[in-house]
């Protein structure tokens, strides 16, 4: 178990990741809290929150429940929250807690800063994309429309709390697929987290191990270090954008029912290693060593029937995209990546095609 320090403007915070994180809870000062809530998915509780109760050994706590999925990711459903939380007696010094995935999470948070001006809350992350990313770093967020994370807030939680037992019951592509973004900021980080992911990768399932359980403490590691140096989101937060310009615009050409979000990121990192290549800022080798590894993680579903000219049409709407401009982010070498702003659309093209080619020969 880890105990990762986080610097926030207002205070610090905790993010315990490894096994029995959840019994660190036991040393938060929960009980000069007026009320508990646990908001979460009904299935996700009925599996685990016997565990978690006992381990934390708090006691009935108040349950709030969402659907499952994106469209939870509402302000519908933070007003439906924020009602629900009043009506069971909510006030300026009760806990909220958010329990799943990075739907909760980033809905949970964005209530939590909002009701009544702001509750505390904790995270409890159960997907490996949530317990190395989303629940690290204070934002929170929910979609408005088309346009995802249009209105949130920048909250940090109390107490990261990532379990990795937890990960046991995801399915295990959306297990998975957690991965690519594991494998993201193994190429920002360096050797010593990248090879460790090179050694894992081939052999990665639910309810694996104390190796699964070092590499995901490191992944969070990462993300921990950069929010310490950059929480409001500067160019070295942007860097975990990685692979999403891609990604994005390949969810996006697919109406988000090809790929789980990671599975594009996985793409997106694949074309972005290309890209690196085309602009002479990488060099092959070290390209190789990281398509291989994302290709080791699993099977993609394909991209080989995507049209390059309707996916260039998608790359400017990425919500990254300040004043109309892309913020490509471009390995140079493994530990090492950069944004660059004024990459030629016939190159990002070029990557995507590359990619694509490369398919068509597995
Ligand atoms: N705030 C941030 O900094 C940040 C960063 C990255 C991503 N995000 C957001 O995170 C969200 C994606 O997070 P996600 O991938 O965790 O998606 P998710 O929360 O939708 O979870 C994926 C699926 O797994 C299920 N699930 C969750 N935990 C489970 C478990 N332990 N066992 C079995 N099933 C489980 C959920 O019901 C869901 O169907 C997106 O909305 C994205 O915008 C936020
Ligand atoms: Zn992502």
């Amino acid at each position: 178990m880890r105990r990762l320090k986080v610097k926030s403007r207002d205070f610090d915070y905790q993010v315990v990741a490894g096994r029995a994180a959840w019994s660190a809870f036991q040393r938060f000062p929960y009980r000069s809290y007026s009320s508990i809530f646990i908001l979460t998915e009904r299935s996700l509780w009925r599996r685990w929150g016997a565990n978690f109760l006992k381990a934390s050994r708090l006691i009935a706590p108040q349950e709030i429940f969402v659907p499952s999925g994106e469209n939870s990711k509402s302000i519908r459903m933070a007003e439906q929250v924020a009602a629900t939380l009043l009506k069971k007696g909510a006030d300026r010094r009760s806990l909220l807690i958010a329990f799943g995935g990075g739907v909760v999470g980033d809905l949970g948070g964005f209530v939590a800063s909002t009701y009544m001006r702001g509750i505390d809350y904790i995270q409890v992350p159960t997907t490996v994309v949530a317990q190395v990313d989303s629940a690290i770093g204070g934002k929170t967020a929910v979609n408005v429309g088309e346009m995802k994370n249009l209105i949130g807030t920048f909250a940090p939680p109390r107490l990261v709390l990532a379990d990795p037992v937890v990960l046991k019951s995801l399915p295990p592509r959306a297990f998975l697929s957690g991965f690519y973004e594991v494998a993201k900021h193994a190429v920002i980080s360096g050797p010593n987290l990248f090879s460790l992911m090179e050694e894992s990768a081939g052999r990665l399932r639910p309810g694996l191990n104390g190796a699964l359980d070092d590499l995901l403490a490191r992944a969070a590691q990462v993300k921990v270090d950069i929010v310490n140096h950059d929480e409001h989101e500067a160019d070295l937060r942007r860097l975990l954008n990685l692979g999403h310009t891609f990604g994005h615009a390949l969810e996006e050409a697919t109406g988000y029912n090809r790929f789980l979000h990671g599975e594009a990121v996985g793409w997106g990192l694949l074309c972005a290693a290309q890209l690196g290549v085309i602009l002479k800022m990488l060099n092959a080798k070290e390209e190789e060593r990281i398509s291989a590894l994302v290709r080791r993680i699993g099977p993609l579903p394909s991209i080989r029937d995507l049209s390059p000219a309707k996916i260039r049409k998608l790359f400017p709407r990425d919500k990254k995209a300040v004043a109309g401009q892309i913020h490509w982010v471009v390995p140079e070498k493994i530990g090492k990546v950069r944004i660059v702003r004024d990459v030629p659309m016939d190159a990002a093209v070029e990557a995507l095609r590359i990619v694509q080619e490369s398919e068509a020969h597995d």
